[in-house]
């Protein structure tokens, strides 16, 4: 059995591909807060200190965004930059690896710009070492030659914003972690909230659906908008060339089996998972390291990728002995509580 992660279910990884249309004209990205969908408390807060620093004719301080793969980090960054009237870079963590090529992005910025750091935690010691006084007395030193040809030129920076985003705000150094001013963490999507995502992006591509049909591609799109739009695509796929190109809840639903995602929104990576946990590990728990062996991932995919779903879903537990299925997933997958010994029984309980 070939347990690497099934090409078709790609649809259901939240990390960005080539047909997201990751770059920023993607006309499905809501250029200004308002009409960005969700995260409330986030919202509120960011229009605060946007207002607070607009008014005080000063870049915006550093922002941390953290949280789950595909909530819209990059989204927000765009929006900050729109909101605050100047220029926006995206990069992310692996791409800068040396500190000439940070030093490069930070000589080139305007006074103000938005630089946008994606998976910020993966930047390299060298890196980061020379992100601290950037960010915090906006100029670098960089070092040029060896020995006793070396120089060291000392080069002011226009004053930046620092957009970072990460989906493990604990992997972050805590010299870096302090430097920013605002953090903001981004939570999972409720139904309805995708559901009015689905429905705004249906009316920029002119797809025709109704509320049923928005709400069943919602409840099965993991808490993702990035999911989300890229099932509605999906699903009109089907509604075209099996009906008559209206996105029903009957079309949504005959579309999302066939792609085997379930009602919870779940794939067969999902189930493998879960499955591995029930057969060979009697329900858990099982180190996450020991279980990514076992299905043939590697762990920080099952960390980001598959439990922060299961968890909100309430399927799985980190215990500190292990992961943990709970009665709820294996009711789910037509399993019986696995014969828990004494003392491992209450980890089944919800
Ligand atoms: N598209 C992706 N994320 C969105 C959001 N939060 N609001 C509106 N449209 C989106």
């Amino acid at each position: 059995m070939n347990f690497d992660m099934d090409l078709e279910n790609r649809i259901m990884d939240p990390a960005e591909l080539p047909e997201d249309l990751g770059d920023s004209d993607n006309p499905l990205r809501p250029k200004i807060l308002q009409d960005y969908i969700g995260q409330e408390k986030v919202k509120e807060n960011l229009s605060i200190y946007m207002e607070a620093a607009r008014q005080r004719k000063e870049a915006l301080d550093h922002v941390l965004l953290y949280g789950p793969p595909g909530l819209g980090k990059t989204t927000l960054a765009g929006i900050i930059a729109n909101e605050m009237g100047v220029g926006l870079r995206i990069t992310s963590g692996p791409a800068i690896e040396k500190p000439g090529d940070l030093a490069a992005l930070l000589t080139n910025l305007n006074e103000g710009d938005v630089l946008f750091i994606d998976e910020i935690h993966r930047l390299s010691r060298a890196v980061e070492e020379i992100l601290y006084p950037s960010m915090e007395d906006f100029a670098i030193d960089i070092i040029t030659g060896k020995g006793q040809m070396a120089a060291s030129y000392h080069l002011p920076l226009p004053r930046f914003t620092l957009v970072g985003a990460t989906t493990r705000a604990g992997q972050l150094t805590a010299p870096l972690r302090d430097r920013f001013g605002v953090v903001l963490r981004l939570e999972m999507y409720t139904p309805q909230e995708l559901s009015s995502i689905i429905k705004r992006s249906a009316t920029i591509l002119n797809m025709p659906i109704d509320e049923d049909g928005a709400l069943e591609i919602a409840s099965r799109s993991r808490g993702t908008p990035r999911i989300a739009n890229r099932l509605l695509k999906r699903v009109r796929d089907f509604a075209q060339v099996m009906s008559n190109g209206v996105i029903t809840c009957e079309t949504a639903q005959i579309a999302l089996d066939r792609m085997e995602i379930d009602e919870l929104g779940l794939d067969s990576n999902d189930r493998r998972m879960i499955e591995a946990l029930i057969k060979f590990y009697r329900g858990g728990p099982v180190g996450v390291e020991t279980l990514a062996a076992a299905i043939g991932e590697e762990a920080v995919t099952i960390e980001d990728v598959y439990e922060p779903y299961l968890m909100q879903i309430g399927f799985l537990n980190r215990t500190p002995r292990g992961r943990c299925v709970t009665a709820a997933a294996c009711k789910h997958l037509g399993y019986d509580l696995p014969n828990a010994e004494k003392g491992q029984a209450t980890l089944f309980n919800d």
